[in-house]
């Protein structure tokens, strides 16, 4: 899968890259992240890349022509299978939107910043519009970053033990279980018998109770999801 990321702050996206799972996933070469500094695409030798919004009010918008200019320069080189603009007032992130686009192979991601993009880029280029949550964040970046590492951590090898990613809370409709590691008595609260039981069955069944009571207590509007 390869992700280029529009931005005018690549400086604030190298680090979730370069490090833990998503530098294994790049070093295995099952995961590209091009971090692309829109101001490459500037409309003058000041790197100049936003301008004020008509009607007036506070805060800059990001150009068409830059933008438009560096997707064009994408285009030329492959296909994408969607150009998406990061922002609060689109399509709600979730599991199962990850897991369906991890399945695709290349993306464009524009980080919006200020007070966003010109709408006729939103028109003209973008093919979907994601939210990462109901607040605002000072630019799209941070958003880039989940959406990027949601995914990445789906590719098949990316995970060292490729159940993992299926006994992920969500992955079901339900919250994870509880897990515990040593020792196995911490200040008194000791872990559950059944897990030092070794009976592979019970443990599951166990698991999945537990997944299913702490949804019914935490989540319970995930349970009417089909
Ligand atoms: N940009 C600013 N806020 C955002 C959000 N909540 N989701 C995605 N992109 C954003």
């Amino acid at each position: 899968m390869r992700i280029d990321i529009i931005t005018v702050l690549p400086e604030l996206l190298e680090s979730p890259f370069s490090h833990s799972i998503l530098k294994r996933a790049s070093q295995k070469g099952l995961l590209q992240v091009n971090l692309i500094n829109l101001r490459d695409y500037a409309i003058n030798k000041y790197g100049t890349v936003d301008d004020y919004q008509y009607g007036g009010g506070a805060g800059m918008v990001l150009m068409c022509e830059p933008l438009a200019k560096c997707i064009d320069k994408l285009e030329t080189e492959r296909d994408y299978d969607d150009v998406i603009y990061m922002t609060p007032d689109g399509t709600p992130f979730n599991q199962k939107m990850a897991n369906t686009l991890s399945l695709k192979q290349n993306f464009i991601v524009i980080c919006g910043h200020y007070k966003g993009i010109d709408e006729r880029i939103r028109q003209l280029y973008v093919t979907r519009e994601i939210s990462i949550g109901d607040y605002v964040l000072s630019g799209g970046e941070l958003a880039a970053a989940v959406f990027a590492d949601a995914l990445g951590r789906l590719l098949p090898g990316v995970l060292n033990d490729e159940t993992s990613a299926l006994s992920d809370s969500f992955q079901d409709s339900l919250l994870a279980p509880p897990v515990y590691t040593r020792p196995e008595n911490f200040r008194g609260l000791k872990v559950p018998d059944i897990l030092l039981s070794g009976h592979e069955a019970k443990i599951k069944d166990w698991r999945y109770e537990q997944a299913l009571e702490r949804t019914k207590q935490r989540r319970p509007d995930l349970l009417n999801e089909e």
